[in-house]
């Protein structure tokens, strides 16, 4: 096998000591400033921090061609950790003066990555193909995710061209989302109009049980993401009336409450036996009890083409009952039609003296 040439002398540069020289040029933000996340700790930031979730993302997928290198995935890994940290203290001049607008970014990496680095890790295995699925080649899969979050859409599109130029990695696919605007910590609404993001880990028993790996620790603090780019026929959703549109995915479009009242209820029944909360409708089709999985943390954004479907769990399982689940009976896939699919092993959190990738079999 050929010798993989070293990463360019840009990369190297930034990973190895460029970054304390640039955010040395420029006072990084104090801790306490509201538009930056602190890239380091046990997980990763982008995840369950920040709360409530940037307004926009850029998410990204690449092609390592010297992935299984571990030397060269080792300094890749490193470099963009650190460059991640930098930009998202604030006053980098990659952002070109803007503030740092909570940015975050989140690295993963794809199961024939994780297969070669460490084949008895969780995130070997692929998602499989789901009924409906019309996707391409070229947006299934990948060997790197880097999810960008930020309040500005312009330091994540700057953000996620600095992180990758110069090294090497090849682009795959890329989908751009945002959220709407939410009241508190609450959820905003989606494209169909109704509020999304309600059930869902909070506290940190609830991540710990159904997010975060525990393990060893090449994967502690890690968790397992999926995304998926679903087209949505948001005409032919708006014209059903308000009524049919809510039992399709069984809560009110005003008040996100569920059909059956302040309570979900999935066994509630109309006085002539009919289920309140219909047998095809979304909330009962994907709920945990209904699907007999963890509870998913998902973290979606609005997209051109509809919903980008971003979630996290500590078990691949939990997304792929859940869908297939869905495609028994779910009406909202009516109305969906996924355009691109990949999952990939977060990587735990990192620090100035552990980078990321650091924990990963040598
Ligand atoms: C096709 C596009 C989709 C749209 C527009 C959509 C929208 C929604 C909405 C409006 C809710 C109710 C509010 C909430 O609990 O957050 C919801 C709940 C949920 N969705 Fe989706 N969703 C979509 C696809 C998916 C997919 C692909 C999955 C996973 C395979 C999924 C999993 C869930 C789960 C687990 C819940 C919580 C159900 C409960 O326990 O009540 N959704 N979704």
């Amino acid at each position: 096998m050929a010798t993989p040439p070293p990463l360019s002398r840009r990369s190297v540069l930034l990973g190895a000591g460029a970054a304390g020289l640039l955010s040395a040029c420029s006072a990084p933000a104090a801790a306490s400033d509201p538009a930056v996340v602190d890239a380091f700790g046990a997980q990763q930031a982008g995840i369950a921090r920040p709360a409530p979730p940037q307004r926009h993302v850029d998410l990204s997928v690449w092609d390592l061609p010297h992935g299984t290198d571990r030397p060269w995935l080792g300094a890749l890994l490193a470099a963009l950790g650190r460059r991640a940290a930098a930009l998202g203290a604030g006053g980098d001049p990659a952002l070109a003066d803007l503030p740092p607008a909570r940015l975050t970014v989140t690295v993963g990496l794809g199961p024939r990555i994780v297969a070669a680095v460490g084949p008895d890790l969780p995130g070997t295995q692929d998602l499989p193909v789901f009924p409906g699925d019309e996707i391409g080649d070229r947006d299934r899969g990948g060997d790197l995710l880097l999810q960008i979050g930020a309040d500005e859409p312009l330091v994540a599109a700057l953000a996620m061209t600095e992180l990758t130029a110069g090294t090497g990695m090849i682009p795959r696919w890329r989908r751009t989302g945002y959220r709407g605007p939410s009241a508190s910590d609450g959820p905003g609404r989606n494209v169909l109009g109704f509020a999304d993001g309600i059930v869902l880990p909070k506290s940190d028993a609830e991540l710990a049980a159904d997010v975060w790996l525990d393990g060893p620790p090449p994967v502690r603090g890690g968790t397992i993401a999926v995304v998926r780019s679903i087209r949505l026929d948001t005409a032919g959703f708006h014209a059903l009336p308000v009524a049919a549109q809510e039992r399709v995915i069984g809560r009110r479009k005003a008040t996100a409450e569920p059909l059956s009242g302040p309570e979900l209820d999935l066994g509630a029944k109309t006085p002539d036996g009919e289920y309140v909360i219909p047998a095809d409708a979304h909330v009962r089709r994907a709920h945990p009890l209904t699907v007999g999985a963890g509870v998913m943390l998902r973290r979606g954004y609005n997209s051109e083409e509809g919903l980008l479907f971003i979630a996290f769990q500590r078990e691949l399982r939990t997304f792929v009952a859940t869908q297939h689940r869905m495609s028994e009976g779910d009406a909202l896939l009516r109305y969906a039609t996924t355009t691109a699919s990949a999952t990939f092993l977060v990587l735990p959190g990192f620090s100035a003296d552990a980078p990321l990738g650091q924990a990963l079999p040598a």
